[in-house]
């Protein structure tokens, strides 16, 4: 989509720098317009950089294109953060002394503003009638927060969180339109590690980067979503764990992730399993460190089923609740992947299914995939490929148009 973001002359917008660089990282081509007492606290080439277009303050530049008003025309929303007592005044009385005012004039597109003042400025009179007759437009606002202001004060006036603001702007773009995600979400994500002893386990190689990605963008679309994440790396889920609307649960068991999954499932309206479940595990684990010098020849280990999370959710569905499942296969001569994917979603009673073939040298840890989604008539909804988030976005596109 294309996003205007806004920044106007206030200390916040040092913040902002993070807002654009999170739109960016959602595919958005995103057009950053400070005013010029904006730059004086971050510079243009830091916007450059970070939104990956060209930045200009003037209404005087790159006159042959219309700037003025063609960023307005072409934005599908214009972000102001931050929105400092000045810049809402000049909204408020319709002034278009520079590009971001000839731009916000121009546009049709819906307006969120993140208002960052001093207390006092925040609660004068003139600076509230701003903010009621912006409101009584349309324009939509975020915070401001209570909270430490610059000079050590505290008070009314803070700037909400560029994580905040990213999720309202994702909230705000999908309103209305066929790819909301209302609700609360449950996805799994990773795979289950089963103990042999205090220091051994054994795993699988998923890194959990899939189903992350599905807690991400159902989340960017405005749900609520519990990620259980079970045995993934920091790294993978710390976009997931900076976002309001994720709360991240982590496990590592089988056993663990049935008892999250137990809790979350009965509100959740829709359940993702994207986690690689172990099948089975030792029905004792070892207190003490297995001894090579205290075996007698080969180890031998006996493995027992372990629960299917899924069939328990499928059992425990409530009206209107959609299942997802997810089927990892690795390439069959005989059977296709449809196939599997056909049969697997019967067997598992889930209203949806994601297969994806894994190997050696595909699925698992890697960036990319391939994603095949069934839906419950068995027909093939989806067969996408590209990066883990395009194939996370097109999975939650399947499930929130059902
Ligand atoms: N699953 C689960 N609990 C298990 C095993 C799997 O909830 N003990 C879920 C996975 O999260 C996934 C789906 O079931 O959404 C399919 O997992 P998969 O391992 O492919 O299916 P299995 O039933 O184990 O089938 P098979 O091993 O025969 O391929």
């Amino acid at each position: 989509m294309f996003v205007v973001v806004g920044v106007t002359g206030g200390i916040a917008a040092y913040k902002s720098v993070q807002l654009v660089r999170l739109l960016v990282k959602d595919g958005h081509d995103v057009h950053v317009v400070p005013t010029e007492d904006a730059l004086r606290f971050v510079g243009l080439p830091t916007w450059e950089a970070i939104s990956r277009n060209p930045v200009t303050t003037s209404v005087h530049d790159d006159v042959a294109s219309v700037r003025h008003v063609s960023l307005g025309q072409r934005a599908d929303l214009v972000v102001i953060a931050p929105a400092t007592a000045n810049t809402m005044a000049k909204m408020a009385s319709g002034l278009a002394d520079d590009l971001l005012g000839t731009t916000l004039l121009a546009t049709s597109a819906p307006v969120l503003i993140a208002p960052a003042m001093h207390t006092e400025m925040w609660q004068h009179p003139a600076t509230q009638a701003n903010a009621d007759t912006l409101t009584s437009r349309g324009v939509h606002m975020i915070g401001p927060v209570s909270g430490e202001l610059t000079g050590g004060d505290t008070g009314p006036g803070r700037m909400a969180e560029p994580e905040q603001i990213h999720e309202a702007v994702g909230r705000e773009l999908h309103r209305g339109t066929d790819g909301a995600a209302s609700g609360t979400w449950l996805v799994t994500a990773g795979g289950t590690r089963e103990p042999l002893d205090p220091v051994r386990f054994i795993g699988n190689r998923s890194s959990g980067k899939q189903g992350t990605e599905v807690a991400l963008a159902a989340a960017r679309r405005g749900a609520e979503v519990t990620l259980i994440a079970a045995n993934v790396d920091w790294a993978v889920l710390a976009e997931a764990s900076a976002h309001a609307l994720v709360r991240v649960v982590p496990v590592s068991t089988t056993d663990e992730l049935e008892r999250a999954v137990s809790e979350a499932a009965p509100s959740a309206d829709v359940v993702v399993m994207a986690a690689a479940v172990a099948d089975y595990r030792l029905p004792e684990v070892a207190q003490q460190k297995l001894r090579k010098e205290e075996a007698s020849g080969p180890l031998r280990i006996e493995l027992v089923e372990s629960p299917d999370v899924l069939a328990g959710v499928v059992a425990a569905r409530r009206p209107g609740q959609t299942i997802v499942g997810f089927a990892a296969e690795t390439p069959d001569d005989g059977v296709s992947l449809s196939e599997r994917a056909i049969a697997k979603r019967r067997r598992k009673g889930a209203d949806l299914l994601a297969a994806n073939e894994v190997g050696w040298d595909a699925g698992f840890e890697h960036d990319d995939n391939h994603l095949l989604i069934v839906g419950s008539d068995d027909r093939i909804i989806a067969d996408t490929s590209g990066t883990k988030r395009a194939t996370a976005e097109a999975l939650v596109q399947a499930i929130v148009s059902r």
